[in-house]
């Protein structure tokens, strides 16, 4: 572990001030520091220091900057007891290498369309509960479709009691780890603590054995070949020795795509509508996406700006191996250092997205987001593996909505909050069923009866 005094200069307060500051208010705690020590500088929450990187030309170093340097498993290491040894999460190297090598295919961006029937009926059916002139928090109803996704697409369960068994589990292990209080809990008493350490059990021990059920089911599957939700797709995977994943593997895995994609779908979706009501008009080009069906640039660059402006990560880690310059030849930084692409000082910066606090998704129309300047999905060798999915789901998901109801902010706002290691609309993203839709077609059925 390098000695503080060997990282770039950042702020001196005690490391709970600073956990704390980061926890409840991260992009202000984070612009801060930018205004006193400019791009670099590091940040202290336990003892060890985390440089925070904020040019892109330094997040272009740590991307590119190979797998045996850049390490991310480490980094990871507080999730562990949730996800897993196994996890990709967890992995660096040559073990990453094999695992994302067998993970990538059934995330690949062409067979997102397969899930689309699934993503859509999830959330038409959420949809079709809401009543004219209802108020509603969007964020559990969120939850609600990207978990059923998950549970369908990825683990491959049909609807019914063994759905709701899982989906009751899933939930309840999730309001232990994503819980605010909890955060600040295990700051105070540590990660190893026994008392966390038996919640967590209570929690976990009862989901591991519902997962370890349905690999099983799979596995016992006839039609295992045919079958098109990705546990089926990684149970057929072999990697270049011809090995198969093992199920505590596949577990693992299982429990790292559902931590590392509900939360974060369901939140982006919040924020998205939770922006979008508050830009009529922008609000208005979506819905005519919507109903016109077919492809959709401008609500794919409503979800890329929702992305920048509201990212759910505020940050990427990486501990690097060797002696890696920053800060334009200022900083030499050495082996054992953690360093983070602060995507949340990234997607700020004034040089490359002019207004930075404004709602524009047409930037994104004029030239297509950069590699080392739109981050909320990281980069390089571990580049969030459900990309595509998300962003397919999020399209999916704001145009069954848009389809079916009208939709006007309440209140002001939202400020950004906190969920676990998540950002989301303090409130939940609040908003008033104006009224309900006629179902596409019976628009213009309606128009002539009028006439
Ligand atoms: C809006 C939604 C999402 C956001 C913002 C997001 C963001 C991220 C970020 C920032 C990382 C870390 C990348 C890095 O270290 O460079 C990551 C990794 C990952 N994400 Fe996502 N994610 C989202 C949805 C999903 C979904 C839907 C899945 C799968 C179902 C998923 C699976 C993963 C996996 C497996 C990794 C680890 C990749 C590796 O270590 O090689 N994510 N994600």
């Amino acid at each position: 572990m390098p000695d503080l005094l060997d990282l770039p200069p950042g702020p001196r307060q005690p490391q709970t001030a600073q956990a704390l500051q980061w926890i409840m208010r991260p992009r202000e705690f984070a612009a801060r520091q930018r205004e006193r020590f400019g791009d670099v500088f590091t940040v202290d929450f336990d003892g060890e220091g985390i440089v925070f990187l904020g040019d892109p030309e330094d997040v272009r170093t740590i991307f590119t900057g190979g797998a045996e340097v850049m390490h991310a498993g480490e980094a990871n290491a507080p999730l562990e007891p949730v996800v897993g040894a196994r996890s990709i999460l967890l992995l660096d190297e040559a073990e990453h290498l094999r695992e994302r090598r067998l993970m990538l295919p059934p995330f690949h961006g062409e067979r997102m369309r397969r899930y689309a029937e699934i993503m859509n009926e999830a959330a038409e059916r959420d949809v079709a509960t809401w009543e004219a002139g209802a108020e509603l928090t969007l964020l559990p109803h969120m939850q609600g479709i990207t978990l059923e996704v998950i549970m369908r697409a990825i683990f491959g369960i049909e609807e019914g009691l063994q759905m709701e068994r899982l989906g009751r589990l899933i939930r309840r292990m999730l309001r232990l780890t994503t819980n605010p209080s909890q955060f600040v809990i295990s700051l105070v008493l540590g990660p190893d603590s026994p008392r966390l350490e038996a919640r967590l059990r209570a929690a976990l021990d009862p989901l591991d054995a519902e997962l370890y059920r349905v690999i099983a089911e799979h596995r016992e599957s006839p039609d295992l070949a045919e079958r098109e939700d990705i546990l089926s797709m990684l149970m057929l995977a072999r990697d270049e020795h011809g090995e198969p994943m093992t199920d505590r593997e596949l577990r693992d895995e299982l429990m790292t795509l559902l931590l590392a994609g509900h939360e974060t779908t369901a939140n982006t979706l919040s924020w998205a509508f939770e922006r979008l009501t508050r830009h009529p008009a922008i609000l208005a080009r979506v819905a005519a996406e919507a109903r016109a069906g077919g492809d959709a640039p401008y609500t794919e660059a409503v979800i890329q700006e929702t992305l920048r402006l509201r990212p759910v990560l505020p940050l990427v880690v990486r501990k690097i191996t060797k002696p890696v310059t920053v800060g334009q030849g200022r900083f030499r930084l050495p082996a054992g250092t953690r360093v983070a692409p602060a995507i949340i000082l990234i997607h700020y910066r004034e040089d490359v997205y002019p207004e930075p606090d404004a709602f524009r998704p047409e930037r994104f129309l004029e030239s297509p987001p950069g590699t080392y300047t739109w981050l909320p999905f990281g980069g390089g060798m571990r580049r969030c593996l459900g990309a595509s999915f998300a962003q397919f789901e999020m399209k999916a998901v704001l145009h069954a909505v848009l389809s079916q109801v009208e939709l006007e902010p309440v209140g002001h706002g939202e400020r950004v909050g906190r969920r676990g290691f998540t950002l989301v609309p303090n409130k939940g993203g609040r908003v008033r069923v104006v009224r309900r839709l006629p179902a596409p077609g019976r628009e213009r059925e309606n128009e002539l009866v009028a006439a």
